[in-house]
């Protein structure tokens, strides 16, 4: 069940983390730590990409997986979501991502490839917390017209569906998208582009 997928998700992401702090936690002794992990251990910490099953993912939900010591949010948006997207233009800071971090095939209105499937690194542009999906439409506590996106709790940024921060937010710019490609309908590859780039 979706529900389980997410979790799962979370999990994995716990669980990178936890690695990366205990890493930086031992100080000096991180290296001989380091050259005991196995080669694709070592590889995942340099941010060896990630291959992600989404075929459970189902609309206004998102997985959250681990990539370079960060968390990847891969969220399904529904049509509904995306209509709304052409009205979030006059709210938004950076509304064409001009300014914001995406590679080139994900700098269109829906900052995707397909434009369902949404893949962000997951950390705000203020200070680095992880935003929250609120995906529905529907009034929320911190803003009664609220269209669906992201909530950063630590300082109350605001960013609509496809990561696109609002104006006059602490954050700057809109939540970065990484290099990613889809080995086929249901598999995404984070960390690396169809042409192999990074
Ligand atoms: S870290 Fe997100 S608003 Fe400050």
């Amino acid at each position: 069940m979706a529900n389980e997928e997410v979790d799962s998700g979370r999990r994995r992401f716990l669980t990178a983390t936890t690695s990366v702090v205990g890493a930086v936690g031992v100080g000096f002794a991180a290296v001989p730590f380091i050259k005991s992990w196995s080669p694709s251990a070592r590889a995942r910490f340099a941010g060896a990409p990630v291959t992600q099953d989404i075929s459970a993912l189902t609309e206004g939900q998102q997985l959250v997986l681990g990539w370079r010591g960060q968390p990847i949010f891969i969220a399904k948006r529904s049509k509904a979501m995306l209509d709304v997207l052409p009205q979030m233009d006059a709210l938004v800071a950076d509304p064409k991502s001009d300014a914001s971090e995406q590679p080139d095939y994900a700098k269109n209105e829906n900052r995707s490839i397909k434009p369902d499937i949404l893949v962000l690194i997951g950390v705000c542009t203020h200070l680095g917390c992880a935003p929250e999906l609120h995906a529905e439409i529907k009034p929320e506590p911190f803003d009664p017209n609220w269209k669906g996106g992201y909530f950063c709790p630590c300082h109350k940024s605001r960013y609509d569906i496809s990561g696109r921060v609002f104006k006059a937010q602490p954050a700057p710019l809109n939540l970065p998208v990484p290099p990613y490609y889809f080995a086929d309908d249901n598999t995404v590859v984070v960390g690396v582009d169809h042409k192999g780039a990074a």
